[in-house]
């Protein structure tokens, strides 16, 4: 009988992942293994639902975003006997390995179920927030920032048009990666992230010493994580304990406390799972297809706790307790990027 790959997809969906399973397939089908979807992420091993994956099933995928397989953000470990459930339902299927592509969440528990039970799996880094240790970038990221950054080229015509300040909230749960590079790239005025303190009073200072030079709009970009003076957490929190950002408003408190204390009329634009959707770019569709071989090649060859990462430009392996130890925060060098245009 042939050997068995398993493949699943956690977490928040984002451009790339069908890449991925479409790379698993089409190698595995070569080297003479068969292929299964897990279907909706953790949940599928949970309650064992599968759906077989041949190069049939994986053709005409590559550039379509989501993921054909489904996801969720269920955790086995927060489940009555989930986790016995996964070892349950994988071993009855007969998969000798499994390939989970996810971010911080999915990947941890691969990195437990790996620790504690020897579970056989192998890890790709996904994830529009690049927050992931270990890999120098997640797939997703590029086309989540050519889609922000598109938004903010637009943005800046209206708003110059009007005289307006446009605050413009952008996705990043724990790292301002998107905020920051799509930020430098669209030539933002402030950019705020998780990973700074965020002063009220600072950001209005460098808005009105902007308009007292004769710049009459400004381009603000803030990351929906970022804590803010006088939010209020609204207790709603997944199953990975994360609170649910999209209901904090974090765009519309800023933008309503730059119109406050700099009296400029100022608009909100949340750019939301718009990041996520469509069509990866170029770039993502050729990483998540290196990655898909790299994880396909570490499952037939049983080197299992390994995720698939770039490093420089070579696709290596590293450990899954190494990636998923501590996240991928943006660090001051590159804030220093972004502030030398604030103002
Ligand atoms: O983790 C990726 C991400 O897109 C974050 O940037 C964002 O905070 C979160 O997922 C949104 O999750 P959901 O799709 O469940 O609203």
């Amino acid at each position: 009988m042939a050997s068995s790959v398993g493949i699943l997809t956690g977490g928040g969906d984002c451009p790339g992942l069908n890449a991925v399973i479409r790379a698993v397939v089409r190698s595995s089908d070569a080297a003479g293994w068969d292929a299964v979807g897990v279907l909706e992420g953790w949940r599928g091993l949970v309650d064992g639902t599968f759906r077989d994956l041949g190069p049939p099933e994986v053709s005409g995928i590559l550039p379509r975003g989501g993921t054909i397989i489904g996801t969720t953000r269920t955790n086995p470990f927060k489940l009555d006997g989930g986790v016995e459930k996964v070892l349950r339902n994988f071993a009855d299927r007969g998969l000798d390995a499994l390939v989970a592509i996810g971010g911080e969440d999915t990947l941890g528990v691969a990195a437990r179920l790996y620790k504690e039970h020897g579970f056989p799996v192998i890890g790709v880094p996904k994830t529009i927030d690049n927050d992931l240790s270990g890999t120098d970038y997640t797939f997703g990221f590029d086309t989540a920032v050519t889609i922000a950054t598109e938004a903010i080229d637009r943005l800046h015509t209206t708003a110059e048009s009007h005289n307006r300040v446009m605050v413009v909230e952008v996705m990043g749960r724990h790292a301002g990666w998107i905020a920051v590079m799509s930020g430098i790239a669209g030539g933002a005025d402030v950019i705020l992230i998780p990973e700074q303190p965020v002063d009220f009073e600072a950001v209005a200072h460098g808005i009105r010493s902007r308009h007292a030079r004769g710049k009459n709009f400004s381009i603000v970009v803030v990351s929906e994580g970022c804590e803010l003076p006088g939010l209020e957490d609204t207790g709603e929190r997944d199953q990975f304990g994360h609170v649910t950002l999209s209901h904090r408003g974090v765009g519309e408190l800023l933008g309503r406390e730059i119109e406050q204390r700099t009296g400029f009329e100022t608009r909100v634009t949340v750019l939301g799972h718009v990041q996520r959707g469509g069509t990866p770019t170029s770039r993502d569709r050729v990483l998540a297809t290196r990655y898909g071989l790299k994880a396909a090649e570490l499952a037939q060859t049983g080197q299992f706790g390994q995720m698939a990462a770039l490093r420089g430009d070579d696709i290596v392996a590293v450990s899954l307790e190494e990636a998923t130890a501590e996240l991928k925060t943006v660090p001051p060098e590159w804030y220093a990027v972004a502030q030398a245009f604030f103002g």
